[in-house]
């Protein structure tokens, strides 16, 4: 027996000197000092040896197991040493090199401005409405009292995906949505994409409105001069001037236009005002009572107003941006300025 644990000692460390190879060192020691392994196979043996022989026989395999132990631990070491030695004289790393940068990401510059103004309005008491941009017809127009062949479709030519359904010309749409939803008080603020065929260095394509409505008990025209003179004093400083300008919208009446002074040439006149000092920012007035037939709402009760402001122009304002077109060309070296 105990010639049998030499044997097994002397043939394992003979193997162990020879093997170069992870997978073979793994088997050997299973095959060794496994559950089925040679050693265990004889350890288990002891059992049926006299009680002197298996205290002699014992020891001495006791002694093989942990120094055959050691000897597999040692070699799977000088065996991993090798590797990484190998992997370290292949691999050049440069610890003296610059790291690598992390450039976080942001939001648009639109985005941003959209937000700024949701936020103003949110704080004058408007709550968040929204609607869908590939829009029916009956919503972009007919409700908003603009009939098949009326003259006002024409400034706001856009793409129509059947007779009935187009890509929406801008957020008024959501002032009857949400009417149709609810009873006065209404006073909701809608940012969203609109599109048109207009392209020059103040229109674009597509841009982007925000619509406000407000309809209650007694809203009057001075309600809508107050919410948009704290609107631009907040946004753009107590300094700026801003103009109302009778206009025609078929869905108010009366009708305005805002312009507010150009900040780009201080009022002076420059190409992005086209030379008159002021830059035209939305579209409002008083919610045309032709309307509430459209939703059900009682036009002797209520009364409100509207308006759309184009964010893209309060962007460039805002910025000093003198080409709307700038905004969607994704030129980075424009972009990180703001
Ligand atoms: C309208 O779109 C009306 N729906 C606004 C309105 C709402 C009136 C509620 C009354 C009551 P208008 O076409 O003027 O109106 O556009 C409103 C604003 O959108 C303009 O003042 C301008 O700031 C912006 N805008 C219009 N066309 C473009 C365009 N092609 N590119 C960028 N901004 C535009």
């Amino acid at each position: 027996m105990i010639e049998r644990l030499e044997k097994l000692r002397s043939d394992t460390l003979e193997l162990l000197s020879q093997l170069r190879d992870a997978r073979a060192l793994a088997d050997a020691r299973t095959r060794v000092l496994g559950r089925k392994g040679e050693l265990t196979a004889i350890l288990r043996g002891l059992k049926d040896l006299s009680p002197e022989d298996r205290a002699d026989v014992g020891r001495v395999a006791n002694l093989v197991k942990a120094e055959l132990e050691k000897k597999f631990d040692q070699a799977e070491q000088a065996l991993r040493d090798a590797q990484e030695q190998k992997r370290l004289s292949v691999e050049f790393v440069d610890v003296t090199l610059p790291g690598r940068r992390f450039i976080p990401g942001r939001s648009h510059i639109l985005r941003r401005v959209t937000d700024e103004i949701i936020n103003i309005f949110a704080g004058l008491g408007f709550q968040l409405a929204e609607g869908p941009e590939v829009e029916l017809d009956y919503y972009n127009f007919e409700a908003l009292n603009i009939p098949r062949d009326h003259p006002a479709r024409d400034m706001q030519d856009t793409f129509y995906f059947s007779e009935n359904v187009v890509l929406r010309t801008h957020t008024s749409p959501v002032q009857i949505r949400t009417m149709e939803k609810q009873q006065p008080p209404v006073r909701v603020i809608c940012p969203g994409k609109v599109y048109r065929r207009d392209a020059d260095m103040t229109h674009s394509p597509m841009f982007m409105q925000v619509e406000g409505l407000w309809v209650d008990e007694g809203i009057a025209f001075s309600d809508l001069k107050g919410i948009l003179v704290a609107f631009v004093h907040e946004y753009f400083g107590q300094g700026v001037e801003l103009r109302f300008r009778p206009s025609f919208f078929p869905f108010t009446e009366p009708s305005a236009e805002v312009d507010i002074q150009c900040v780009i040439c201080g009022g002076k006149g420059c190409r992005t005002c086209s030379f008159s000092g002021w830059l035209e920012i939305l579209g409002s007035g008083m919610v045309d009572p032709e309307l509430y037939r459209f939703v059900n709402y009682d036009p002797e009760k209520y009364s409100g107003f509207a308006f759309g402001l184009g964010i893209e122009r309060v962007a460039m304002l805002k910025c000093g941006v003198p080409d709307i077109r700038t905004f969607y060309e994704n030129d980075l070296r424009f972009l990180n300025q703001f």
